[in-house]
């Protein structure tokens, strides 16, 4: 068993750790990115000791510069890892100690690893989140341009996944456009639960010395402190709502995937993903695999699982900090990096993404997508009572169901023979027509549309 000379708490143990026990305790193997959140919170932490009296002025610029020192070694890859020193925690301030000497052993005065550990994650998804709201916003960018210049082309909308109504292909964008805006909402909740800091809670009572939370907060970029010391350390809040939010976001991913998957297959052929996107098969040559979409409704388990792991984490665990939380980390750095994943995803998929009305329009014929305006037409013009107007209109779609034609190419003694004494006018029959034919804010005529992109522009705006 190795040596335990440089353990922190040294001074109360007669044998070492096991080297099983070593294993499952560290978390060096995945704390380490948090190498920059660390040394940013020790110099703003060393600093207040120093402006406080706590610690000499002297002493603070040996830590300032020994911190400085090792944040450049780990970024120079010289820093050697080991399972003996745990954490990121332990590895800095061990390599600070041996760079500057005693005045490295003063700069954990009045904090714990408890209040370090929560302030380190806090600064860590601030940055996540202020990346991928930015992110975000490109893929905002992307769908309302894409919708913009799809505005007048027709789509077909479902409902049980049976052709429904013709729909403009901007609008059915555009339902996706509100989806990620409403998730970007959700990620300011998390960026406000992020701007708390936790650090001066100590172990979990406070410390002990005349600190100042108020100018480490400062230095640190936090709008406010934790009211609670208790709270501060054992609270992952912030992480839960962080999840939340990637949770949400995949499950709308997962949606906009699981059509371009459907739209691309042979069956459909509503668009074709080009070969930015897809993946060739080892044995069947003619294949061309949407993986990419794939892979992203895939990530929806992952993304979503990691949400469950950490409230199972949470679930019944007392107060205050316990060493539970150390796994917390593990599903926060994995779904920082799939929400960025999915995000671009998206777009990249957008943005080579070729669409075909035309197919699209074929399947409403064959659909009877306009069997709604018929029958609406039936009570506006020939006053009937909606539901014969539905009776009759089941019956013209039974009746060019068994000639194997469309409604569209209808004459008129064909009409006559269904209605009888009830016309139609050619306009009603058409596909194309029942666009705007809709009618209020947010439905998919012309006009409508229109309105709903100025609508998406101004909140896009207000989002820069
Ligand atoms: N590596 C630990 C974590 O991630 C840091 C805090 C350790 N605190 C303790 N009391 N052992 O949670």
């Amino acid at each position: 068993m190795a040596e335990d000379k440089k353990k922190l708490w040294g001074g109360r143990f007669e044998k070492s750790l096991s080297d099983l026990s070593r294993e499952i305790s560290e978390s060096i193997s995945f704390d380490k990115i948090l190498y920059k959140q660390d040394i940013r919170a020790s110099l703003a932490h060393a600093e207040m000791l120093a402006k406080q009296d706590i610690i000499e002025k002297g002493q603070f610029e040996n830590i300032q510069k020994g911190l400085l020192q090792v944040e450049k070694e780990i970024e120079e890859n010289k820093l050697e890892y080991s399972f003996e020193l745990e954490d990121i925690h332990t590895h800095i301030e061990t390599r600070l100690t041996e760079i500057i000497g005693d005045d490295g052993k003063r700069l954990h005065t009045g904090r714990s690893r408890n209040d370090q550990v929560a302030v380190d994650t806090h600064l860590y998804l601030k940055e996540v989140i202020a990346n991928q709201k930015s992110e975000l916003i490109d893929l905002l960018e992307n769908i309302f341009q894409k919708a913009k210049e799809n505005q007048k082309k027709i789509w077909p909308g479902y409902t049980h996944t049976q052709i429904a109504q013709p729909v403009l292909l901007g609008h059915y964008l555009m339902a996706y456009f509100w989806m990620f805006f409403r998730d970007i909402n959700f990620l300011l909740f998390a960026e406000k639960d992020c701007d708390k800091m936790p650090l001066g809670a100590a172990a979990l009572a406070g410390a002990n010395y005349p600190i100042d939370r108020e100018f480490a907060a400062k230095k640190l970029g936090f709008s406010e402190l934790y009211e609670n010391s208790m709270d501060a350390v054992s609270s992952r809040d912030y992480q839960m709502t962080y999840h939340f939010f990637a949770a949400k976001l995949f499950i709308h991913i997962s949606r906009f995937c699981e059509e371009m998957i459907l739209y691309n297959s042979s069956e459909f052929q509503y668009i074709t993903m080009n070969d930015a996107v897809t993946t060739g098969s080892s044995i069947m040559p003619q294949k061309k695999n949407p993986d990419i979409a794939e892979i992203l409704r895939g990530k929806t388990g992952r993304v979503t699982g990691n949400l469950n792991a950490l409230l199972m984490n949470l679930k019944s665990l007392p107060l205050t900090y316990n060493r539970d939380l150390q796994e917390d980390k593990v599903y926060l750095f994995d779904t920082a990096k799939q929400v960025s994943y999915g995000i671009k995803g998206v777009s990249e998929i957008l943005l080579n993404v070729e669409f075909h009305p035309e197919k699209a329009l074929e399947n409403l014929e064959k659909g009877f997508a306009q069997a709604t305006d018929i029958a609406d037409y039936l009570v506006s013009y020939h006053k009937l009572p909606f539901r014969e107007a539905h009776e009759l209109t089941g019956k013209l779609v039974a009746y060019c169901e068994k000639k194997k034609i469309y409604i569209s190419s209808l004459d008129e003694s064909q009409i006559k023979e269904v209605l009888g004494q009830y016309t139609l006018s050619k306009k009603v029959i058409l596909i194309s027509e029942c666009i705007n034919r809709k009618q209020g804010t947010g439905s998919t005529s012309e006009k409508e549309l229109s309105v709903q992109l100025k609508k998406a522009e101004i909140c896009l705006e207000g989002l820069k």
